[in-house]
């Protein structure tokens, strides 16, 4: 299990938008988070996210576990250039090759070979450096970040070109880039193929079809969920339902439920017709018998008093 969401209630206000949401994540799930407009999906994503707080339930997720969200509509706002930016997601391992350069000028340097031990340390400082920084993915992240944004559309920029010339349209992909190049644990986007023209589009669907990590995506775009998902999680009345499948067999099941909730209620209205009936008609039994009873009552009376005048 990645992440567990139990029981989450949110309020804006009085009324909740979100009474009693669950969310089971395991690692590789694909997840589409579908609902109608305002039923409260990008909430639920916030919320999970760490970004929004809640007013009841509980997120249990673990330490190691990363996360990645990508907000509705959120374009990239920054001031570097396309290649700093992309580059930055990756701070960690080109710190990494900036200490192995030193590494092996120290190295390089006669001075060092002096102290035995010490140099001896120094080897082998660099010989771990070197590892992890090869684990990470160290030699592959320029071509990492050159098929990202050739995929997103960004093969006929200079890597050069500054964001905040960009266009809103052009963020908003961007910021995908950068999402998925750092490819977390569990990805969650929130309408993601928004500004997506059909090239990209396929290219999304194919590299998010291949990724390592679970997904979590809310789209109304019904060909893209089939083409990704495997769980689809619907929020309605203010809380959620799982159903096992893609968007396709989403609507077929739902189909189903909706046919089994039209015959009870069918059979509800039959019963209750008949119930109508029945008491109609004892209604009328009953008065009936209520008549007869007091005229009963009324003759006995009346006779009793005859019976005494007589005698
Ligand atoms: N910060 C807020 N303050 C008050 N109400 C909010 C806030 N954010 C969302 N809401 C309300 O909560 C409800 C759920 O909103 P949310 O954006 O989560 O829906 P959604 O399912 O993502 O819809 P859409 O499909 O249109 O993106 C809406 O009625 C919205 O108006
Ligand atoms: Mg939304």
């Amino acid at each position: 299990m990645l992440l567990q969401v139990s029981g989450i209630i949110k309020r804006f206000g009085v009324d909740p938008i979100l009474d009693g949401v669950n969310l089971q994540i395991l690692e590789r799930e694909r997840i589409g988070l579908v609902g109608v407009n305002g039923a409260g999906k990008s909430t639920l994503l916030k919320i999970v996210a760490g970004e929004m707080s809640y007013d009841g339930g509980q997120i249990f997720k673990s330490k190691e576990t990363t996360l990645g969200y990508l907000a509705q509509n959120s374009g990239l706002q920054s001031d570097r250039t396309i290649w700093e930016e992309m580059m930055n997601v990756f701070a960690h391992l080109t710190q990494a090759e900036a200490d192995l350069r030193q590494m092996e000028r120290d190295i390089a340097d006669p001075a060092q070979m002096e102290d035995e031990k010490k140099y001896a340390d120094l080897l082998e400082r660099y010989a771990k450096r070197s590892d992890w920084f090869k684990d990470h993915g160290g030699y592959e992240m320029e071509t990492r970040i050159r098929s990202v944004l050739h995929g997103m559309g960004f093969g006929e920029f200079s890597p050069d070109t500054p964001i905040a010339t960009l266009s809103g349209g052009q963020k908003t992909r961007l910021a995908l880039a950068r999402i998925l190049l750092q490819a977390p644990d569990l990805l969650m986007l929130d309408e993601p193929t928004n500004y997506l023209d059909i090239a990209t589009l396929t290219w999304l669907e194919d590299y998010l079809r291949g990724y390592s990590g679970a997904l979590l995506v809310v789209s109304h775009d019904r060909y893209f969920l089939d083409r990704l998902v495997t769980t689809i999680v619907e929020i309605e009345r203010h809380r959620s339902k799982k159903y096992t499948g893609n968007y396709s067999r989403y609507m077929e099941l739902k189909a189903a439920e909706y046919e089994t909730q039209m015959k009870q209620y069918e059979k509800q209205q039959g019963e209750i017709s008949k119930m109508e009936d029945f008491v109609q008609k004892n209604i009328v039994r009953a008065s009936t018998t209520k008549r007869a009873q007091s005229r009963r009552k009324a003759s006995t009376k009346w006779s009793a008093s005859i019976n005494r005048w007589v005698i």
